[in-house]
């Protein structure tokens, strides 16, 4: 498939939301095709002696590597960046401003990505202000590498999984998303993401969690909004089974509470133990037995035997090391299309 001239040239990504479908559907397209022809010349050279700014202030596995790789992949390179290795201003320390920060990088680099969340913030939402922040004095594209609100590469990531094994028309098809007690006490980014794509590609979207681990207000009504738009349905429980009935797509996921940044900082360890409390909500055979013969789907890390046993995470419906493999076919597809000339 050859690149051709794209809306999303220059564009940034902090979530898919701010896309249209048809660019959702030209990333995914393009992504498909670059894992069908990975090392066609058609893309080794799209970033040819170029840098992509790769900014994590929290670790990872699947998102350092596969953006390092995709920029590899395109010619270029992606430069790793921590904050405790610059003097960045904060609300304890003088340093320098994310205008001047934002406004070196354009001199640099042919994008930028950003990770910040969980106990890099002290409330939620600081992390999207950060990042649209960032935005505001970067003339190259942004992308948002997983921040306390969304996570785009994710959710592309997600649907190209799901098209794969269900069929390139997804709407109609059930996905429902099953909070699972755990010990990591993780951000809303990847439900949310996952909530906000998947009605967008017409997917009826199912929401189950515990009193008190609440998402966004904004992401649900826009979720509501998409399925309205796509004739899908949305509903949330609070029963730890009911929603598997039926199902085509389990994506069972720790997210922290409402309660997580209380008095302005991240409350780890009261998360932890207050979640783990809930023994009941974890992903198993027989609650995947009530689904349509559902595949199990999870961004990692998984937290196993909590928010799902070993028996499904590592059984024949599990479709995570695609979804994981997805993540580097989805960001070349997004560098190409977004940062090539
Ligand atoms: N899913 C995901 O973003 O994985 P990492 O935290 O390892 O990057």
């Amino acid at each position: 498939m050859a690149l051709r001239k794209s809306s999303l040239n220059g564009k940034s990504m902090i979530t898919t939301q701010d896309l249209s479908r048809e660019e959702i559907l030209e990333i995914i397209q393009v992504a498909e095709a670059m894992q069908k022809h990975r090392f066609s010349d058609e893309y080794t050279g799209v970033l040819k002696h170029q840098s992509f700014l790769m900014f994590f202030y929290n670790p990872s596995v699947r998102t350092r590597q596969s953006f390092e790789i995709a920029a590899t992949e395109l010619g270029g390179h992606g430069l790793y960046l921590e904050p405790g290795g610059m003097r960045l201003k904060t609300k304890d320390r003088a340093g320098e401003t994310i205008e001047d920060v934002a406004g070196v990088m354009n001199r640099y680099g042919c994008g930028v990505g950003i990770r910040i969340l969980e106990g890099k913030l002290d409330y939620y939402g600081r992390g999207d202000e950060i990042l649209r922040e960032y935005d505001r004095y970067l003339k190259v594209p942004l992308v948002s590498f997983a921040h306390d609100r969304f996570h785009p590469c994710q959710g592309l990531a997600d649907a190209m999984g799901y098209r794969k094994h269900l069929g390139e028309h997804l709407e109609g098809k059930t996905i429902v998303h099953q909070w699972g007690h755990g010990a990591l006490a993780r951000s809303h980014c990847s439900v949310q993401e996952s909530m906000l794509i998947c009605s967008r590609l017409g997917m009826n979207v199912r929401v189950a969690h515990p009193p008190g681990y609440e998402l966004d207000q904004e992401v649900i009504d826009w979720t509501k909004q998409n399925c309205a738009e796509n004739s899908a349905e949305f509903s949330v429980t609070n029963d730890p089974v009911e929603a598997y009935e039926d199902a085509d797509i389990v994506y069972s996921r720790n997210w922290m509470s409402t309660d997580a940044y209380s008095g302005g900082e991240f409350h780890k360890e009261q998360e932890v133990e207050k979640a783990m409390q809930y023994t009941d909500w974890i992903c198993d055979e027989e609650k995947m037995k009530l689904t349509n013969n559902g595949f199990f789907s999870h961004p990692m890390p998984v937290d196993r035997t909590h928010e799902v046993t070993d028996e499904v995470a590592s059984g024949p419906r599990s479709i995570i090391l695609d979804i994981a493999e997805n993540r580097l076919h989805v960001q070349k597809a997004y560098m190409a299309l977004s940062m090539g000339s």
